[in-house]
């Protein structure tokens, strides 16, 4: 550990806003030729462009890289020494990323920063321009531009990807909740830029800063972080706020974002060290810390003298950056209460992070939107503000569904504790379950649950159809969550669109061999159900074009123990950004006509990998009127 003297413009935390600047078309430079560091002769094509300015080859530019002590961008065919502006970019030296080459695929990531103060800023730092010979049609070829995902991992084939680059995907719905923890390679990744390369042998030596609120700044290792506190291991979801999005746009209207499906969740025991073990260890003064137990760790020092940093945790945030520019923060109460579970956190599931995931560090904020829980965490910051990144201040927030698309940013707060959701993942009907194709009913065969199947009319069950022997078997799986760390006390499920509800098995999961970690309910759970399909469903559920009486909606909602739960539909609580999307859960099913159809929605390819749909055989998954499944079946 280390500890210096913050600069006087280290406290002005990582904004993004002139992360990746550079100067606009058209802007000009009049502080006359720049030194001579590698400029070519003239070029022998025509050049109309400032002849007092020296004109150099790429090969120059990349050595100027972000090693170099003069580091050098380009935009379009111009090339700009940032030496001095690194020093004083609000977004620290990720500018260096770009360094040595063109800056363009990172303008395309950071669109924001399309402005013309960000533009004012650098035009200081023009000193030439690209020579003619390396350029085609008046820019440098397409392949000497970096593409920033190069060095990113290779993924699991099986991710639904939503966009390649930065990389959004998310489990299909067959693998989603198949297991408890979902395997590290089937995590919902959510990437806002390009991983950021850490080798494996100097991952030890990675350093994390820590900027107290009166300027000192703190140095940890991960070495440091390992050995030096004790380690904590936390069951814990992690969903965005996006999650069911196009859920939302599907039953109210369009909204902007990733049009996820049900899987931008997943699940995972993380490993870490306390975060609030290691604020107290840099020397975080508050004067009324929250009670803090020897379980935790937490070498918590209440100033005697008064002088401390903080009087009131609730007035002040700890702010994360990652290392290729996100970041967001939480409150520090939250930082600091020790049933909060806050990790700084470099496993996942018995292994290291993967990178994708935060190699070598992340945050861990459970029972929060996953948004907080920064990954390649390389500096903390507490203070009295929120962190000033647009994923803090506008991204996810929530307003009224009359606001539109430019609200008064200011006027919400920043989400932070996930309300309770639910999701259904697989269906099976008729055949498919008669020939065991539910993994945990077991087989049809003779001695199994299966055998002689009718209807399970539980006590108490609401379900006020009578199941008939023309009624077809059903069985349903999914998941259920909810933030802040309360626990799932119920999930209701309708096979009648709503009208009469019975309640669904909730697994033990969660306390089942000792997986239980950390203080509160952080992990989902899952839920099975099975049931028949009311026999002449009506209303909502029977009033599809395509055999009416084979066609019904399934719904799930979910409570949690503080007896909240979901909304009925997404336009009462809709919203452009299409965040929080928790109404509650609508599959239609359409059976096939009978005679045949069964078979062929029976191999389960016609519904495979689509989000926003249910997956499961036997039934077709009507959509825009369609049934889907008797179309797209082999
Ligand atoms: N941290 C960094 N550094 N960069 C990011 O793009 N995305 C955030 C959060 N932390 C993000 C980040 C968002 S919006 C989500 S939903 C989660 O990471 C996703 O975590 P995962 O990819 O491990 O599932």
């Amino acid at each position: 550990m280390a500890r210096l003297a913050a600069p006087a413009t280290a406290a002005v935390v990582s904004s993004l806003v002139a992360l990746v600047t550079f100067l606009g078309p058209g802007e000009e430079d009049n502080t006359g030729p720049a030194e001579d560091l590698g400029a070519s002769p003239a070029s022998t094509t025509i050049d109309n462009r400032d002849p007092s300015l020296p004109r150099f080859r790429l090969a120059d530019v990349r050595k100027h890289d972000g090693k170099s002590d003069h580091p050098w961008v380009t935009h379009e065919d111009k090339v700009y020494d940032i030496t001095d502006w690194v020093a004083a970019h609000p977004g620290g030296d990720v500018i260096l990323r770009a360094a040595g080459g063109s800056i363009d695929p990172y303008w395309d990531i950071f669109k924001i920063h399309k402005a013309p103060y960000v533009y004012e800023i650098l035009a200081q730092y023009l000193i030439g321009y690209i020579d003619s010979v390396d350029l085609v049609n008046g820019r440098p070829a397409a392949e000497e531009i970096e593409d920033p995902f190069e060095q990113d991992p290779i993924r699991d084939a099986r991710l639904i990807t939503h966009t390649a680059k930065p990389r959004n995907a998310e489990p299909p719905n067959e693998v989603l909740d198949k297991e408890f923890y979902t395997p590290n390679e089937l995590f919902y990744v959510r990437n806002h830029m390009w991983v950021p390369v850490v080798k494996e042998k100097e991952a030890d030596d990675y350093q994390l800063s820590i900027e107290l609120p009166d300027g000192d700044i703190v140095h940890y290792s991960l070495a440091d972080l390992r050995n030096r506190f004790p380690v904590h291991r936390v069951t814990a979801v992690l969903q965005c706020s996006g999650n069911r999005r196009n859920d939302m746009t599907r039953n109210a209207a369009k909204t902007n974002g990733l049009q996820w499906g049900v899987g931008a969740i997943s699940n995972a025991e993380w490993e870490g060290v306390r975060l609030a073990d290691v604020l107290a260890d840099a020397g975080l003064q508050v004067a009324d810390p929250p009670t803090l137990t020897k379980e935790t760790g937490a070498l918590y020092s209440a100033t005697t003298d008064g002088a401390a940093e903080v009087t009131d945790p609730n007035t002040h945030h700890v702010q994360f950056s990652g290392l290729e520019a996100y970041g967001s923060s939480i409150p520090l109460s939250t930082a600091l209460d020790p049933r909060a579970d806050v990790l700084l956190a470099f496993g996942m599931n018995g292994s290291p992070l993967p990178r994708d995931h935060g190699y070598p560090l992340r945050a861990v904020v459970p029972g929060h939107v996953a948004a907080r829980s920064v990954k390649w965490l390389s500096k903390i910051v507490v203070s009295d503000e929120e962190s000033p990144s647009q994923w803090q201040r506008k991204d996810y927030k929530c307003f009224g569904p009359n606001v539109g698309a430019k609200p008064d940013w200011d006027s919400a707060p920043a989400i932070q504790v996930m309300p309770v959701t639910s999701a259904i993942t697989r269906v099976w009907a008729g055949d498919c379950i008669r020939k065991g194709r539910v993994p945990w009913l077991g087989t049809g065969a003779a001695g199994s649950k299966l055998e002689g199947w009718s209807a399970p009319k539980k006590e108490g069950n609401s379900n006020t159809e009578t199941p008939t022997t023309a009624s077809e078997p059903i069985a349903v799986q999914g998941y259920a969550y909810s933030g802040g760390g309360r626990e799932i006390s119920r999930v209701d499920i309708s096979l009648d669109g709503g009208r009469t509800w019975d309640q669904a098995e909730l697994l033990g999961d969660w306390d089942a061999g000792g997986t239980r970690r950390g203080t509160q309910h952080w992990a989902w759970k899952r839920w099975r159900y099975t049931g028949n399909l009311p026999s002449s469903p009506t209303g909502q559920g029977g009033d599809s074009k395509e055999g009416a009486d084979r066609c019904t909606t399934i719904v799930v909602k979910a409570t949690d123990d503080a007896y909240n739960t979901q909304p009925e539909n997404h336009s009462s609580i809709y919203n452009v950004r299409g965040n929080l999307a928790t109404a509650w859960h609508r599959v239609r099913v359409c059976l096939p006509p009978r005679g045949g159809e069964g078979e062929r929605m029976g191999d389960e390819k016609g519904l495979a990998g689509s989000t926003g749909r249910a997956y499961g055989c036997g039934f077709g998954c009507e959509e825009s009127g369609q049934i889907l499944g008797q179309t797209n079946a082999k």
